[in-house]
């Protein structure tokens, strides 16, 4: 089974194709083509995604990059058995654009057409690469999300998924933009912030962990947001030791509170596997901390690779092929949603009037 996959829902233009072989009800899986166009100079000198430059972005880029990805697994649209495209939630602009061509492309090659979760595919991600079973816990940690869920199976949409806990304001990968922005390190913060703090001295500046140590599994980062800027405001000018040992303190903070939410989702409902995954797991700081947390649980940390985790078409290909293995495809009337909670028993409005 051969899958087509487009990301266009933040300021990647991705596409990839992913092929699996069914074994048993473990398909594994294999990256035929995976391009990835980053529009990080379209949005550099804003210091954000600005969602109308996205969105041209994604028109002029992704017709080339289909025929790069096409050319690359030395196929042609024939040889492929569903066309996915990230169908929200996003920035919609964008998502319009990858929907659409997703939708023309099923429709005049007669292919079935999947509209993919974007959530979902970074939720799955990991079943592309590693061996890792239905159940587990997830944690899925964006630039727009953070969230803890029990993960069933691949079909949210049929409560396969279960929501333990949420930001109640922002996204982790958020804070580390805006702290990034603060320190003048560049765009996007996440990496650069993991870069400034080697070597920095982790224990330097004391932030403080919102949620830490309080019931449940859910997340806060507007305080810690709030108070790197007035540490950031404190400091000398050009200080480059006191920007590592800031960016280390950064990150110690966000492991503590990750990881004690985690140890909450983990009593709450007991996984063997420990799964992290979206753009900020590709933080190998965290990633160590996690990995820590779950053996102390006598779980395991499982993540993908560094370069599935952030935006990719390799993770909606691999969603949609595992949506068509269950014979869930969409047709060609589908709408794309800016927002789409993972877990369908979600009051929707009540998180569309939070964001
Ligand atoms: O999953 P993703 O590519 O896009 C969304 O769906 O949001 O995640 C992007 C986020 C950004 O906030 C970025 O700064 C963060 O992931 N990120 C990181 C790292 N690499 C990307 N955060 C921390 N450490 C990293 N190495
Ligand atoms: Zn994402």
């Amino acid at each position: 089974m051969r899958v087509l996959g487009i990301e266009t829902s933040c300021d990647e233009t991705a596409v990839a194709i992913v092929e699996a072989e069914a074994a048993g009800n473990q398909p594994v899986g294999r990256i035929l083509a995976n391009v990835v166009y980053s529009q990080l100079t379209e949005h550099r000198r804003f210091g954000g995604v600005v969602p109308e430059i996205a969105a041209r972005a994604h028109l002029e880029r992704l017709d080339g990059l289909v025929a790069e990805a096409l050319a690359e697994a030395k196929l042609g649209l024939a040889d492929l058995d569903g066309i996915a495209a990230t169908g929200g939630p996003g920035l919609i602009g964008g998502v319009m654009v990858g929907v659409m061509t997703a939708k023309a492309m099923a429709f005049a090659h007669d292919k079935p057409f999947l509209a993919v979760n974007h959530l979902e595919g970074h939720a799955l991600s990991v079943r592309l690469t590693e061996d890792v079973t239905y159940p587990y816990l997830l944690l899925l940690v964006s630039g727009g999300h953070c969230q803890l869920l029990t993960v069933r199976g691949p079909n949210s949409a049929g409560g396969d998924f279960t929501r333990l806990g949420t930001t109640i304001d922002d996204a982790v990968g958020e804070c580390f933009d805006k702290t990034a922005k603060l320190l003048n390190l560049g765009f996007p913060g996440g990496p650069a912030v993991e870069r400034a703090a080697v070597g920095g001295d982790p224990q330097r500046f004391p932030l403080p962990r919102p949620m830490w140590r309080k019931p449940g599994c859910d997340f806060s980062f507007s305080g810690l947001k709030t108070a790197v800027r007035q540490t950031v405001e404190k400091l000398p000018a050009g200080d480059a030791k006191a920007i590592a040992d800031l960016c280390a303190s950064f990150q110690r903070t966000v492991g503590d509170v990750l990881a004690d939410r985690c140890a909450n989702a983990l009593a709450l409902a007991p996984a063997t596997i420990l799964v992290v995954a979206g753009g900020v797991a590709a933080n190998l700081y965290l990633r160590t901390r996690l990995e820590t947390l779950a053996a102390q649980h006598g779980a395991r940390l499982v993540a993908p690779p560094v370069k599935l985790c952030t935006d990719n078409g390799a993770m909606i290909a691999w969603a949609g092929l595992e949506r068509l293995r269950l014979g869930r495809t969409d047709a060609l009337d589908f709408r794309p949603r800016p927002r789409w909670p993972l877990d369908p028993t979600l009051d929707v409005k009540s998180v569309e009037s939070r964001a």
